[in-house]
């Protein structure tokens, strides 16, 4: 697997490669992001997949600082389930000057997460449509877990004509039922216990 971290090097890596698939991520990968991986070898020739914990999409007081930072163990995930390059920006790298121009989602971006996450699904949108500018894929996944945000980034792609096909991955669960999700290490053991009466 080849890994690369600047726009300029992911860019002339990826010059000659055809049929790009693309799966972001923002890293501490489990079963469900594997899923994903496997799943886009099927759309295309080439996988790549990004890793990059993005600060627009966090709020003031949530979790950007501790959110959980596996990159070795991760790249050992990724070259195992067959990803072809990896694209791990810095945030100088994909942020190099403050990030003025945003994609600003319609109402959907208020309602059931967006209510409780004011300006999330706008640094989700923003973000996306960056890696989606640098990668250029053919056919981009996401996980069916994050349902809003699936149906935001599809909507996205659409009204912007982007020439990318969305496609969503199922969701992995825990034997007990509960959606695997890297936030989940956060759960106390009494949290954990009460958690799969969600699914
Ligand atoms: O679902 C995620 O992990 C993130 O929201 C995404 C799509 C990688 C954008 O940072």
């Amino acid at each position: 697997m080849e890994i690369h971290a600047t726009i300029p090097a992911l860019r002339a890596a990826l010059k000659a490669r055809q049929r790009i698939v693309f799966v972001p991520t923002m890293g501490n990968l489990h079963a469900g992001h594997i899923a994903l991986m496997r799943q886009a070898r099927a759309h295309g020739d080439t996988v790549v997949a990004s890793i990059f914990v993005n600060r627009l999409q966090f709020g003031p007081n949530e979790d950007f600082d501790k959110y959980p930072r596996t990159f070795a163990e991760d790249c050992r995930q990724l070259e195992a389930a067959g990803v072809d390059v990896l694209f791990a920006p810095t945030e100088a790298d994909l942020y190099p000057e403050p990030q003025q121009y945003q994609v600003d989602p319609p109402e959907i971006q208020n309602q059931l997460e967006g209510e409780f996450r004011p300006g999330h699904f706008r640094g989700v949108a923003t973000v996306v449509l960056k890696l989606f500018n640098i990668v250029q894929p053919e056919v981009a996944l996401f996980g069916k877990k994050d349902y809003q945000q699936l149906m935001l980034l599809r909507n996205m792609t659409r009204q912007l004509a982007l020439p990318i096909k969305i496609v969503g991955g199922e969701t992995v669960r825990a034997d007990d039922g509960l959606a695997l999700s890297s936030r989940n290490g956060y759960l106390t053991a009494e949290e954990r216990l009460e958690a799969p009466h969600l699914s």
